[in-house]
């Protein structure tokens, strides 16, 4: 049985496969064909199969007509700090100015910057925020979506943090998922006294965490191991009691300097390590050796003006399972555009193009710990869609900055809606936008 039929789509990328993170070659096969359809029943893949086949297996489905367009996976974008107050327009100046990221931050700027605006909201201002720049997100191809805490740091604004993320998950129709990151920064309130940080470590361990854990509010504990931020020791600290609190672990590691966190990431074991634009080779081979994965973010790099990127062709090569993701922040990476982030991997990681897909969807499912039922169209998969005016894989990196996502649907419902070829859709031919939910 099925209602949804997805038809005459110019070509269907599957990425069918193991279910878990793909490493070295394994990256390389996206299962792109032509001819086929997928049948989707309830909220899950039901088949896909020559589109005749499908026809006659399921003759009473509602064909979605995907005209000339490419069918794939929804995008899994697995690291972003999407809940946040004003934008910082004003620190990308600074950095063409001359003063660094941290230089900002050490001046109270940068991070310390959001957690003011943040505090001053409440959870209602702060969801209205969220809304237009997850209806973008999905409008880029996005279904899965995880969000990260981080601009709170006290015990009240982190819960209203992910609160909000909570209330996100349970209105909109993409998958949201939670991390909590109240290890984000070293508060400036902390910062005025020797003692400070290990306050703030106390507050974290103590107060925060277990009324994060307690409330069910994240899936994941996440820190910024950074020169000038959190140290590796203090890092292992903070996971290694999240982890004994029930929380999965993520590493925000070697963004700007190499301090360790890869080799940390990989010793706890964590899902992903993060960034890596800075890794050691001993990092490098640690990751190989460990089934964490790592999360390339190259528009931070771009954005912060950086030529710097990670090594991803040495990771791969390494055997290290690579996902990308936007790192949607208002910092160092303003931006929604996952397929842009495709371009990057192809132009500056010098990834191919099924790699860099692969990375945005299996493996970006696998660095949420969802490889068994997100990522794919295959049976018994979420049905996780988008559809993009393309007719080869190789076009969505191509056509850079631009926007191409017809539509996409999580759990076999639609999150974004641009063209469709649908009788429950306005007409196409006119080629306007129909609303995105809620
Ligand atoms: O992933 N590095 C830490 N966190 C973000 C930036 C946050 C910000 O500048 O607001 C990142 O780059
Ligand atoms: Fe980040």
């Amino acid at each position: 049985m099925a209602e949804l039929l997805f038809v005459n789509a110019s070509q269907v990328v599957t990425c069918t496969g193991p279910a878990r993170a793909r490493r070295g070659p394994e990256m390389r096969d996206v299962a792109a064909a032509a001819g086929l359809a997928v049948a989707v029943h309830d909220d899950r893949i039901a088949a896909v199969g020559p589109q005749s086949a499908l026809e006659r297996a399921f003759p009473d489905a509602m064909p979605v007509d995907c005209a000339g367009a490419l069918l794939m996976p929804g995008l899994v974008d697995s690291h972003t700090h999407a809940i946040f107050g004003r934008p910082r327009y004003e620190e990308q100046e600074l950095r063409a100015a001359g003063f660094d990221y941290m230089e900002i931050a050490r001046r109270g700027g940068g991070i310390h910057s959001s957690v003011r605006d943040l505090r001053r909201r409440d959870e209602r201002e702060l969801y209205e925020l969220a809304l237009p720049r997850l209806a973008a997100l999905a409008a880029h191809g996005v279904t899965t979506v995880e969000m990260k805490s981080g601009y709170g740091l006290t015990v009240d604004d982190e819960l209203k943090t992910l609160r909000v993320v909570a209330r996100l998950a349970h209105d909109l129709p993409m998958r949201i998922i939670p991390t909590w990151l109240g290890a984000h920064e070293i508060p400036l309130e902390y910062r005025t006294t020797a003692d400070g940080r290990g306050r703030y470590i106390e507050l974290l361990l103590h107060d925060m965490l277990p009324r994060v854990a307690g409330e069910r509010l994240a899936r994941f504990a996440d820190v910024f191991c950074e020169a000038g931020v959190y140290t590796p020791d203090e890092a292992r600290t903070i996971l290694t009691a999240a982890r004994s609190a029930g929380l999965s672990l993520k590493l925000h590691a070697d963004e700007l300097t190499s301090s360790g966190g890869a080799e940390l990431a990989a010793l706890l074991q964590a899902t992903s390590a993060d960034h890596l634009a800075a890794v050691s080779d001993a990092g490098i081979a640690a990751l190989a050796a460990s089934p964490t994965i790592a999360t390339l973010l190259p528009g931070t790099m771009l954005f912060l003006g950086k030529t710097g990127h990670a090594p991803a062709r040495r990771l791969i090569e390494a055997g290290v399972p690579v996902a990308l993701a936007t790192d949607f922040n208002p910092g160092t990476s303003p931006t929604v555009n996952f397929p842009l982030i495709l371009t990057l991997a192809v132009s500056q990681l010098r990834l191919s193009a099924a790699e860099a897909l692969v990375a945005a969807t299996v493996n970006g499912a696998a660095a949420l710990s969802l490889a068994d039922r997100v990522g794919q169209l295959s049976p018994g998969f979420s049905a996780d869609l988008a559809l993009f005016d393309a007719e080869d894989y190789r076009e969505l990196p191509y056509w850079y900055g631009d926007r191409r996502c017809r539509a996409s649907w999580t759990c076999g419902k639609p999150c974004h809606v641009r063209k469709l070829g649908l009788n429950l859709d306005a007409d196409p031919s006119r080629g306007e936008e129909a609303p995105s939910p809620p």
